[in-house]
């Protein structure tokens, strides 16, 4: 399973990379505006900054909402970078671009899908990535663990090459949940992915061995 991160902070990314668990990034408009990057010279720049320090994909949301438009940017974005990856919401002008990108050689990342029914369009039309976000769908108290599981179950019986990109991970278990699945990628907040780190028995158990160290070289 591939880890992407999702934000669209520098030292947030330069942190994970150097953990050596990084497989690419996902960002959008509102990671943009919390990180402080507004207007769209400054956004562009952030994308070229963000693939000069991983060595993976980076997903670049457009803004526009009209085929014709989000062509447009899309394009404009693909040419920033060879790792660059078209965000396109789930919305028709969305489906028939993705078809556009994917008849044009532009890797893509269709996002905001939240049933099985969104994901198997997105596959259709030729997605790279499709992005179910499991953390929003808990938040109306249904079970983003249950689309991934769809997800995953529909695109093997197709043999659809689409791969299913996890997001909105909310916590660990998500991540875990969603290797048990099989899902592709998981993109996640930094917390999420350092907190795979913690078990009460390792630090017990490392405090113990440094403790029992010290005791036989003091
Ligand atoms: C996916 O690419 C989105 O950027 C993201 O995962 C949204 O997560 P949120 O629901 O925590 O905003």
């Amino acid at each position: 399973m591939k880890f992407f991160i999702d934000t669209a902070n520098l030292d947030e990314i330069k942190e994970a990379n150097d953990l050596g668990i990084l497989d690419g990034v996902t960002t959008n408009p509102s990671l943009m505006a919390k990180d402080g990057v507004t207007g769209t010279d400054s956004i562009l720049k952030r994308y070229v900054d963000i693939c000069e320090i991983v060595d993976g994909d980076v997903s670049a949301e457009v803004i526009a909402t009209d085929f014709d438009g989000i062509v447009r940017e899309g394009e404009n974005l693909a040419s920033l970078h060879k790792n660059i990856v078209v965000k396109v919401p789930m919305i028709k002008d969305g489906v028939k671009a993705l078809k556009y990108f994917s008849d044009n050689g532009i890797r893509t990342n269709c996002t905001l899908v939240f049933s099985a029914g969104q994901a198997i369009l997105a596959a259709k039309a030729g997605a790279t990535y499709v992005s179910p976000f499991m953390g929003r769908i808990d938040d109306i108290s249904w079970d983003g663990v249950d689309l991934i599981d769809q997800m995953v179950e529909i695109y093997a019986n197709y043999g659809f090459e689409t791969e299913i990109l996890a997001a909105s991970i909310r916590s660990p278990l998500h991540i875990v949940k969603c290797a048990e699945l099989g899902a592709d990628v998981v993109t996640t907040p930094l917390k999420s992915i350092m907190a795979l780190l913690n078990h009460p028995l390792t630090d017990v158990g490392l405090a113990k061995f440094l403790a029992d160290y010290k005791k036989g070289n003091a």
